[in-house]
């Protein structure tokens, strides 16, 4: 984030309260209502959340214990017996909800479906027994990479059925980050289609499956599912592929949920961290089930006769948690969109909200910069009064895009709800409850009821009001990730060890700094690690180094992020090549193409510097401070007693 935007939080005086009007048709209506849950939460979290997993889930078998916390370890509703896909299908089958839409789903070129809940269970039932017929057993892990087609949210929930975790890779990522992903999770199944419609062109997905199985490279993949959307030629591998459609039609309706223990694994979703590979984040059932249900209710007030739509892409946390489980665990309607705002339909997103009707809209700072650029004629054409809550997630929101997001798309009449949170916390940590809290633009306001964060130093001591410090959590909450699969250590040192317990309590470090203002309101600032947030997307500036260095003509790379208008930050690399290789503009258009390679469109670096040297410690650790100062026109600032060789700073600076 850039300096500006910072100090132009600081004087962010502004306060929207929720119009009265609002408030008394709310689940929870006022301040006061919010500020009795949050303290019954903080003073008795286990018969806050039991008390909730009993009113809103339905148990195939009770728990016996509500948590089980030996930091930095949790359990949550042991032995309890649960199905997240019974929550999300099942139990709305026996109500009116069995005919209402569940997904309502539009294509890129136009087409659209309209599934209801009935429809939903049949077909996850039919994915699932293929899935066994393919031989999945529980405890197997599937890859789904996918585009955004409703068989996406049906594969995910057909593995829930039959207990077998999935590992949902974005449609956008490489077959390289593909591969190593599929590695990881040594997944059984890969489920994926023909390809997807983005931005009118086809993303060629099996193409990149076959790429990233290619000479046997990840021996633990038996066997692929290919859905068929955009019906473009592709080659089917002899006794490993099968078509979805081919399959369907002869498969039992009939599956039966798996009773799942408590804490059995749902799935994996990697992320980036602060070295170059990804970390698989491992969340469980019951607690992820009950937290993103019950988030999903209170903070977009959710009603039967809402239509929701996250503009997320399934292959994301905010996918997982708001397109796909929240929602339906509460029968609700939700809108899945194939497509992306383009040259050629800048006005798509508000068209689908006019089609459908939609009520709720949640989509990320990064788009609502875009809409501003594209001009407000295209939201101004349509029809956007259904719109009731707005939302936005993935980085902080400068006070400008939230201003026009509350005038030109919310009318002066939708509250925001600014959410904070991450792949490893499952669900909101801080938001806004829209009938109950005074929102201030660039602020995601206050924790979630059972929810206690901090802003401390890095001894742990809470620092002062309007201080700047390290967001934590101090108190185990359900959806909390578990570990990183296979890897308990990473799991500490990353989230558990930079700020040690603080009087026998386990601290959450999550890697943002933030204030918290006189009236208690959070304000997120940004990574303080070596991870950059491209259009709201976590990317790991070692992982890009990793990229680039793997290419034979670079000797060495730094990363850093810049900030960028649109995209927040954007990715800016300093190389070095070897002694065989001179520095061209073809060389950094390669370069640029081979990360895309490695990683995917979303790390394409904005800028590519080549340099003699990078500026040192004398220990040998690259100093990004000065990069990234570099990087955005800025001063150096900081202290240069510790580098090896000023000279190098005198060089970059001449440019
Ligand atoms: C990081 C998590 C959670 C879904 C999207 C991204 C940043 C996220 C906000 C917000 C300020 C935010 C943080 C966080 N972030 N939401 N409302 N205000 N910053 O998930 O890829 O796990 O990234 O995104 O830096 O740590 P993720």
């Amino acid at each position: 984030m850039s300096k500006s935007t910072i100090e132009s939080i600081l004087h962010e005086e502004r306060l929207f309260p929720p119009s009265e009007e609002f408030a008394l048709q709310a689940h929870i209506t006022s301040l006061t209502q919010y500020q009795t849950l949050y303290d019954k939460a903080k003073e008795h979290p286990e018969l806050f959340w039991a008390e909730l997993a009993e009113s809103e889930l339905h148990w195939f078998q009770k728990w016996d214990k509500v948590l089980d916390w030996q930091p930095p370890f949790a359990k949550w509703f042991l032995n309890g017996k649960i199905n997240i896909s019974y929550n999300c299908l099942d139990r709305h089958l026996t109500t009116w909800r069995k005919n209402k839409a569940a997904l309502i789903w539009e294509g890129e070129p136009g087409d659209s479906r309209t599934i209801t809940y009935a429809q939903l269970h049949r077909e996850v039932c039919q994915m699932a027994n293929v899935l066994k017929d393919l031989g999945v057993q529980k405890g197997d892990r599937v890859g789904i990479y996918m585009p955004m087609i409703p068989e996406a949210a049906i594969a995910m929930l057909a593995c829930a059925r039959i207990g077998a975790p999935h590992s949902v890779v974005f449609g956008g990522f490489s077959s390289e980050a593909l591969k190593a992903r599929l590695q990881d999770a040594e997944a059984k199944v890969v489920i994926t289609a023909d390809g997807g419609f983005r931005k009118d062109k086809i993303v060629p997905l099996k193409s990149a499956v076959d790429e990233a199985l290619q000479d046997n490279a990840v021996p633990s993949v038996q066997k692929v599912l290919v859905v068929q959307r955009t019906k473009q030629d592709i080659p089917m591998v002899g006794d490993r592929d099968v078509w979805w459609h081919e399959l369907q039609p002869t498969a039992s309706a009939d599956c039966p949920p798996e009773p799942m223990d408590s804490e059995d694994m749902l799935f994996i979703l990697y992320t980036s961290g602060t070295t170059g590979k990804p970390k698989g984040v491992v969340h469980t059932t019951g607690g992820y089930n009950l937290y993103t249900h019950v988030t999903t209710k209170w903070t977009f007030d959710l009603k039967d006769t809402d239509v929701y739509w996250c503009t997320a892409d399934v292959g994301w946390i905010t996918g997982h948690s708001y397109i796909v489980y929240g929602p339906l665990s509460n029968g609700a309607t939700s809108v899945m969109y194939e497509g992306a705002p383009r040259a050629s339909n800048p006005g798509c997103f508000w068209d689908v909200v006019e089609k459908y009707g939609v009520t709720i809209f949640y989509t990320a700072p990064t788009a609502i910069r875009a809409f501003i650029k594209m001009g407000d004629q295209h939201p101004n054409k349509r029809d956007l009064s259904s719109l009731r809550i707005l939302g936005t997630v993935g980085e902080p929101i400068n006070p400008e895009a939230w201003i026009w997001y509350h005038q030109v798309i919310g009318q002066e009449k939708c509250p925001i709800v600014d959410t904070w949170w991450q792949t490893e916390t499952g669900g909101f940590m801080l938001t806004p409850l829209p009938g109950a809290t005074p929102t201030k633009p660039g602020s995601a306001t206050r924790p979630f009821p059972g929810i206690i964060a901090d802003v401390v130093d890095l001894d742990g001591n809470p620092v002062g009001t309007n201080e700047g410090g390290y967001l934590v959590i101090k108190h185990p909450w359900p959806s909390m990730m578990r570990t990183v699969y296979k890897n308990d250590k990473r799991f500490r040192s990353t989230y558990w060890e930079h700020i040690p317990p603080k009087d026998g309590k386990y601290l959450y470090f999550a890697g943002d700094g933030a204030r918290k203002d006189e009236d208690g309101y959070f304000w997120v600032m940004g990574r303080v690690d070596d991870v950059m947030n491209v259009s709201g997307h976590r990317l790991g500036t070692m992982e890009v180094e990793s990229a680039l260095v793997s290419h034979p003509a670079v000797a060495e790379a730094a990363v850093v992020s810049r900030p960028d208008e649109v995209k927040g930050q954007d990715v800016y690399a300093f190389v070095t090549l070897d002694s065989t290789h001179e520095p061209s503009d073809e060389l950094k258009a390669e370069l640029k193409k081979h990360v895309v390679h490695e990683i995917g469109a979303i790390a394409r670096p904005g800028e590519i510097r080549f340099t003699d040297a990078l500026p040192k410690t004398r220990s040998g650790k690259i100093i990004r401070r000065f990069l990234r100062n570099l990087a955005a026109g800025e001063e150096l600032v900081g202290d240069i007693s510790t580098m090896e060789d000023l000279s190098v700073l005198d060089k970059l600076r001449q440019g």
